[in-house]
């Protein structure tokens, strides 16, 4: 796809639902009571969101979907008309694959969990070894990666379990098995809190979800609670925009001069909201107007204009534990990070290179073809910055943050660019070159 430069960016939008949200409304109302009905407003259009629909599908979940609008039939806790041997295809969603994981790994059968050349590629140890210390029999392929044979029929005993990596994805996988396991399940969050979407929702749908604290090398850390038996009642839910899918045109109206930009109805849960304290650090002219909460999510209105000042003392280095609640922002805060004072730098962030590809290498090629300088490190990088970029050939490498992130670097260069792989948007955002073009002025 071709790319020509913007002069700014004018306009309002609506971004689609948020998909952390969707995975888990989806597989929280399926686990409702049986009968029960949920209905889930402005459910994601990523391609990710329909990929946990088709698995809880082929699950025997019934399930209607018109446009954004999905409704869910609950199923109960434990699903014994199941079919007995279910394999399911989750295409290029990680989400989909470590949330049904937890989920299937205390059904009464056997499953396979599945997807593209991509999600084979990442690691799944990382839920396995949990799951089996919880009792769940998993084999995987070469160095536990999928595809995931889960034996059902194995009785789940509660863990207590200190993440080693800060992921929401492992978090939520052990919490849906352990909403079928013996005991009181404890999940810390060891090395720092993540979206906290699946308590929300698990909540909302009536669980009794506790939160405490504890202390792990000399730090308190938030822990989360679940003990079974756990009655869930469906429930209507709301979905707000994916603010995940709003930075790619925060960042790029606040780079454009004259650019004044309003996204509605966009998520604004805490454990999300980093990217807009961070922009701001680094002088963007973000606000947030008209916040409410709905359906246990805060939601508002973005406002964006395109002026930027000097960034914060101290803010042109990202790190620590604050990376993991902007893991998904990354890709476009280094391109933000050539247009300001100072530059950036990314430390800490080695989670990045197993995401739907090695995103630092991505980024570290990409923006040296546009012409900025780039330091490489195993967990993050470094731009200079500001730097005028130049139009160039630019590869997605089949990965939707990275095609979106280079697509805002074109509109900020100067002269065309040419975007191999401009498809994988789908992936989480199928709208994106459509709603761009739409608030973009030449
Ligand atoms: C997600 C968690 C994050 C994030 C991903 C969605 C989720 O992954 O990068 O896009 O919905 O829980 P990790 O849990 O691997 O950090």
């Amino acid at each position: 796809m071709k790319i020509q430069p913007a002069r700014r960016l004018r306009g309002r939008v609506r971004v689609p639902g948020d998909k952390s949200i969707s995975h888990r409304a989806a597989i929280i109302a399926a686990l409702a009571e049986a009968g029960g009905r949920s209905r889930l407003a402005n459910y994601a259009t990523s391609a990710d969101c329909a990929s946990t629909l088709a698995c809880l599908g082929a699950l025997g979940v019934q399930i209607e979907r018109e446009g954004n609008s999905v409704e869910i039939e609950g199923m109960g806790m434990r699903w014994t008309h199941a079919p007995q041997r279910a394999a399911l295809d989750c295409g290029n969603s990680g989400t989909t694959m470590r949330l049904l994981a937890g989920l299937l790994a205390g059904q009464p059968f056997n499953s396979t969990l599945d997807g593209d050349a991509s999600l084979r590629s990442r690691p799944m140890k990382r839920i396995i070894e949990p799951l089996e210390l919880m009792g769940a029999r998993i084999s995987s392929d070469e160095g536990g990666r999928a595809p995931l044979r889960i034996e059902g029929h194995t009785p789940l005993a509660a863990i207590r379990y200190a993440l080693p990596v800060a992921s929401a994805q492992v978090k939520s996988c052990l919490l849906l098995a352990g909403l079928n396991a013996e005991g009181k399940s404890e999940i810390i969050e060891a090395r720092g809190a993540t979206r906290d979407h699946t308590e929300m929702l698990l909540s909302l749908f009536g669980a009794d979800v506790k939160w405490g604290s504890r202390i792990i090398e000399g730090r308190a850390v938030e822990t989360i609670l679940i003990e079974p038996p756990v009655k869930l009642r469906a429930h209507d839910c709301n979905i707000p925009g994916d603010i995940s899918s709003a930075a790619f045109f925060m960042a790029a109206a606040a780079l454009l001069p004259d650019s004044d930009m309003t996204l509605d109805e966009v998520g604004l849960n805490h454990t999300r909201t980093e990217i807009l304290d961070t922009l701001q650090r680094l002088g963007a002219d973000v606000s947030v107007g008209d916040a409410r909460v709905e359906s246990n999510e805060r939601r508002g209105e973005l406002h964006v204009r395109g002026s930027l000042s000097q960034p914060a003392a101290g803010a042109n280095v990202l790190r620590g534990e604050l990376i993991a609640r902007l893991i998904d922002e990354l890709p476009i805060l280094c391109v933000f990070g050539t247009q300001i004072v100072g530059g950036l730098e990314i430390r800490d962030a080695a989670e990045l290179r197993v995401k739907e590809t090695d995103r630092i290498s991505a980024m570290v090629v990409n923006l040296r073809a546009l012409g900025a300088e780039v330091e490489e490190y195993a967990d993050g990088l470094r731009v200079a910055g500001p730097t005028t970029l130049s139009g160039a050939r630019l590869e997605a490498y089949g990965d939707h943050r990275i095609a979106m992130a280079c697509a805002v670097a074109a509109l900020i260069s100067e002269g065309e660019s040419e975007l191999e792989g401009a498809e994988s948007v789908a992936v989480s955002f199928p709208e994106f070159f459509e709603m761009l073009e739409s608030v973009t002025e030449r």
